[in-house]
């Protein structure tokens, strides 16, 4: 376990999931929600669907608390946002809802 997923346990009420290309920090919103608030992974094995499959891991988690859906967000200020959009758009997610700086996006699990 890395001093980062330490550290997310101790002080939030998040999820850490690690391998050795990357991570996802995820939460439960609500009963039947799964949010992925963080994913990333190392730049020499970007496109090889591990985020995908990082998600994946993640639904089969959330299923077990029986959760139905997922959602992700992008925050369009942030550098790179456009590429968080088409990841998203590409595993799947579809637009819930914008405000000023952040979109929703999610799906059936
Ligand atoms: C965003 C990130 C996690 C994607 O990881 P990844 O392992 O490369 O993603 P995947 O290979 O699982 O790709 C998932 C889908 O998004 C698409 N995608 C991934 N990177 C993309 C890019 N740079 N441009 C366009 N589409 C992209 C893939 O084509 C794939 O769709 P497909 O199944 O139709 O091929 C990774 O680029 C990263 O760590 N970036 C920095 C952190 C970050 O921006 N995190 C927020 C993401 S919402």
């Amino acid at each position: 376990m890395s001093l980062f997923k330490d550290y997310i346990l101790e002080r939030t009420e998040k999820q850490v999931l690690e391998t050795d290309t990357g991570f996802a920090v995820y939460s439960y919103p609500d009963e039947t929600t799964v949010y992925i608030e963080d994913i990333y992974i190392d730049k020499t094995h970007r496109q090889s669907h591990y985020a995908s499959q990082l998600a994946n891991n993640i639904i089969e988690l959330a299923k077990l608390r029986g959760c139905t859906k997922m959602i992700g967000t992008v925050v369009p200020s942030a550098k790179n946002s456009t590429i968080s959009l088409k990841v998203l758009l590409g595993y799947g997610m579809e637009l819930k809802s914008a405000g000023p700086d952040l979109i929703v996006m999610g799906k059936d699990i």
